[in-house]
């Protein structure tokens, strides 16, 4: 089903792609991430991504999700975009990217993910087949690499016109985004000014939903619904905490599904730093965050507006200040309709929905976070 096209851009930031370089890697692995490939030839392989997908009471067969050719060809991006009226797609490798690579492959992989993608937005953006089409990127990191490499590969990527900021996932080096460590590389960033689209992977222990057995009586839900968010609000929040935005002001984050809970919770972190005895602050002997938590997300962070409901969306805006810093995605080829998938999909249509209902009378508001924004914040060529 076609959609028409609007007289303005819409820029889908959040859609992934796994080339087929990486499904490559993941179907060489028999533990997670990896994809299983069923023995009947007419059944898709498995995608089994996240701890608990490789759940052991089950066939292979049946865990995880079925991974389809929506997942590594460009054509089907395409389609996806036709049928929801997306005239740019900021494509980004999904999780988990390369964080379990070991330190000698990861920069090589890194750098040609990057050049496949980098050489895919040209072929795409020059074709006269693709006209009122375009391709840009976010590159991914070889963060288990050595620093040296990383920095790297950060500034390799400013070589390369059409990837406009990086993905990755909370982990940083393996201690989190808190990891003094990373000053080396957020100063690299800040300095090439190279935007992070911050995305989660590893959700919440198992514990903390009731365990294994209780996860699986709803497949993804918990897990992606709830663990996806609070990950990104703990990585947040601790880089926040640990004087991050101080020392690299310059930094700029792009916050994966609005921040998961973060627009909610930012008055309740304010709050507890102010009332923190343990900062010199309040009399304390640690130093606290010296710039207030609206200030961050005010200057340093953007947030999509994946997040399928209008009380999450008006949340986000009203934490980052305006709807000036809130950018359409789709998540795309996640959430697929679990039916027939040439029809418009529930998931980019609830996004829609919400941007759409926000603000009814306001179509310039409703321009910029559909498209506007992104080519403003990107940079972007359309
Ligand atoms: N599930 C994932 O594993 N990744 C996404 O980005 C969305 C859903
Ligand atoms: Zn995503």
């Amino acid at each position: 089903m076609a959609s028409s096209t609007a007289s303005y851009p819409v820029v889908d930031i959040h859609t992934h792609m796994y080339p087929p370089s990486y499904i490559k890697l993941l179907s060489s692995r028999t533990t997670v991430p990896y994809i299983h490939q069923p023995s009947s030839p007419d059944a898709d392989p498995r995608l089994i991504i996240l701890a608990s997908d490789d759940d052991a009471s089950r066939p292979k067969s049946a865990r995880g999700r079925p991974v389809d050719s929506t997942y590594s060809s460009f054509d089907e991006k395409r389609r996806f975009m036709t049928t929801h009226g997306i005239t740019c797609s900021v494509i980004s490798l999904a999780n988990p990217w390369l964080d379990f690579l070991d330190p000698a492959s990861a920069l090589p992989t890194a750098q040609e993910i990057n050049d496949d993608l980098e050489r895919a937005c040209v072929e795409n953006n020059t074709s006269s087949a693709h006209a009122g089409l375009k391709l840009y990127a976010f590159g991914c990191l070889p963060l288990s690499a050595s620093a040296k490499d990383i920095v790297s590969e950060i500034h390799r990527l400013k070589s390369l016109p059409h990837v406009k900021g990086v993905i990755m996932g909370t982990t940083g080096l393996g201690k989190g985004l808190d990891d003094p460590a990373l000053d080396e590389i957020y100063a690299a960033l800040a300095s090439t000014s190279t935007l992070v689209f911050l995305h989660p992977h590893y959700g919440l222990p198992d514990s903390a939903f009731g365990g294994p057995e209780v996860i699986a009586k709803s497949g993804h839900v918990l897990p992606l619904a709830l663990g996806f968010p609070l990950e990104t609000t703990i990585a947040v929040s601790r880089m926040y905490l640990s004087g991050v935005f101080d020392r690299h002001s310059q930094l700029e984050f792009l916050l994966a599904h609005s921040g998961g809970t973060l627009p909610f919770l930012a008055g309740r972190i304010e709050s507890c730093v102010a009332h923190e005895r343990e900062f010199v602050a309040n009399g304390g002997h640690k130093q606290g965050p010296q710039r207030s938590i609206w200030e961050v997300l005010h200057s340093n962070i953007y947030l999509d507006a994946v997040i399928y409901g209008q009380p999450g969306l008006k949340a986000a805006i009203e934490a980052a200040g305006s709807v000036d810093r809130v950018m359409f995605g789709t998540d795309h080829p996640f959430f697929p309709p679990l039916g027939n998938k040439d029809e418009k999909w529930l998931s980019v249509e609830s996004n829609k929905g919400a941007i759409d209902g926000s603000y009814p009378q306001d179509e310039e508001a409703k321009k910029k976070m559909l498209g506007g924004n992104a080519v403003r914040v990107l940079g972007l060529e359309l």
